[in-house]
């Protein structure tokens, strides 16, 4: 079971520049068709937010036709630029959310489940899942004990150290761990929100943060102001294997330099390794 995710597009129309420097449009391209050559290919893509920059239904209806590209089935959950009926009725096509309240959805992946969360608190950059859907996320694990689950969110529920980007996490972070801290068949908490790809022990599992498809935020552990930076864009890729557990792989997104290991290599390989030649 392979699960590819990406995060915060901020998708703008083609011709609009992010910061008057970032093609988020021509980015997200690069991200969709890289997925589309996956090899093996993914089983499902997820988002975790941020698909639009505060888009309107106009971007959302072009935004759309782009993601309808990928061959492989998309899951998403808003972030805190995107609007949530917008993105309901975006996403309708795929019966993922229910008719009101928050944008959440569980569903069957192979022998995973995947369960997405709505953290998106209009108008706010910080995010908030709220005792309603915490006791719903409660109620869905605990329906599928021993099902390997995924859960995933925008807004990381726990701090980074990159101080301007923790100012505006998930309020309710605490209540999430208590939560997750019960069901032990979570395999991983998977955010965005931060664009860049940071893990963390999280409620006795792993917690992770995707990197973005295009701008990142730039890596200041001091105190420093917010600034983006085009570093490559990636994908995480989540890999699934009975008898193993989950592994994720940070999967870079571009074409580079490829070559295979020489003999001259592999002798080298032998000697440190003591293997007789
Ligand atoms: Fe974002």
């Amino acid at each position: 079971m392979l699960l590819a995710q990406i995060s915060d597009l901020h998708f703008l129309p083609k011709g609009t520049l992010a910061f008057g420097r970032v093609d988020t449009a021509g980015h997200l391209e690069r991200a969709l068709a890289h997925l589309n050559t996956l090899e093996p290919a993914a089983d499902a893509v997820l988002i975790t937010g941020d698909l639009t920059n505060d888009g309107d239904a106009s971007v959302w209806a072009e935004l759309m036709g782009l993601l309808g590209r990928l061959r492989a089935p998309v899951f998403a959950i808003p972030g805190n630029h995107d609007d949530r009926e917008l993105m309901r009725e975006a996403f309708a096509h795929r019966a993922l959310f229910p008719a009101e309240g928050p944008l959440r959805f569980a569903a069957d992946l192979g022998p995973l489940r995947l369960i997405g969360l709505d953290s998106l608190i209009p108008g706010q950059p910080a995010g908030r899942l709220g005792p309603d859907q915490l006791a719903w996320l409660e109620a869905q694990l605990g329906a599928a004990p021993e099902r390997p689950t995924l859960v995933a969110l925008h807004h990381p529920p726990f701090r980074t150290g990159i101080d301007h980007m923790d100012a505006m996490m998930l309020e309710d972070g605490e209540a999430l761990a208590g939560v997750i801290a019960r069901h032990s068949q979570v395999a991983c908490v998977l955010c965005g929100h931060v664009h860049r790809t940071i893990q963390c022990r999280f409620a006795g599992t792993l917690g992770q943060i995707g990197p973005g498809v295009a701008h990142a935020v730039q890596l200041t552990l001091a105190g420093a102001p917010s600034r983006w930076v085009l570093e490559p864009p990636a994908v995480l890729l989540h890999e699934w294997r009975d008898g193993r557990g989950l592994v994720s792989h940070l999967d870079f997104i571009g074409a580079f330099e490829v070559g295979q290991f020489s003999n001259e290599h592999t002798r080298v390989t032998d000697v440190h390794s003591g293997a007789s030649r």
